[in-house]
């Protein structure tokens, strides 16, 4: 699939076929493509916890829901996926790499990060699960971990204390699943976001075409 075809066809899938496991080798695919994401100084400080046997997810869904109420149907849809993948940031990666004799911040001070590039990073290893799952005919979703079922969360999987879970990819064969509300609100388009040369100022699409 062309990449732009894939860029399109994206969107968050909430519900999925639970009798059709992803394949290993999709599963493979994947993980070697979140490894290929940018990383500041490529400190490549994210780890993947894969769970795809049901006993597992079970698990990660009792951690971080309490197994308490009955699920909604949100709930419900997406714990139909056969697979899920937690993406975890590791800041001390980045302090350590930063203190290496080429980068020479050797004071590990967080204050010299002004944006948490281990988060994005580990983002940006999301987004490229998100997107292989679409080319490989997939549906995926990314979505948190609630904050007052971090420590849960983490106790059933032994996290160590210094990985931080940004979110969790599920991914599994598209089933019907209702459109989110949120999309209502519309897409901000580029002439809406971009700003040309100065903060304020107009972009507009089309140039190329102009004054030939
Ligand atoms: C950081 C982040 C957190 C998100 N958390 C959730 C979530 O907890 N539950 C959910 O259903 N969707 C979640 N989403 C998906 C967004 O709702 C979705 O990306 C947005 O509505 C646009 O829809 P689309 O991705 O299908 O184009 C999250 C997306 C991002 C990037």
């Amino acid at each position: 699939m062309e990449l732009r075809d894939t860029i399109r066809r994206r969107r968050m899938v909430r519900a999925y076929d639970p009798d059709r496991p992803v394949p290993a080798e999709v599963v493979d695919l994947l993980l070697e493509h979140a490894v290929r994401a940018p990383s500041a100084g490529f400190s490549q400080g994210w780890d993947f916890l894969v769970l795809e046997r049901p006993e597992d997810r079970d698990l990660f869904w009792r951690s971080t829901t309490g197994g308490a109420d009955e699920p909604d149907g949100w709930l419900r849809g997406l714990m139909s996926a056969p697979l899920l993948v937690v993406c975890l940031s590791d800041k001390d990666a980045y302090l350590d790499r930063y203190a290496e004799p080429d980068k020479g911040w050797t004071d590990r001070d967080e204050a010299r990060w002004p944006v948490p590039y281990w988060d994005v990073d580990t983002g940006m290893a999301a987004l490229l699960m998100l997107l292989t799952a679409v080319d490989e005919g997939l549906g995926s979703c990314f979505f948190g971990v609630p904050g007052d079922r971090q420590a849960a969360f983490r106790e059933a999987f032994g996290i160590p204390e210094n990985r931080s879970p940004v979110g969790v990819v599920s991914v599994g064969y598209r089933a019907p699943d209702r459109r989110s509300p949120s999309l209502e609100r519309g897409r901000r388009e580029p002439e809406e976001v971009a700003h040309s040369g100065r903060f304020g100022e107009p972009y507009r699409r089309g140039r190329s075409s102009e004054g030939s």
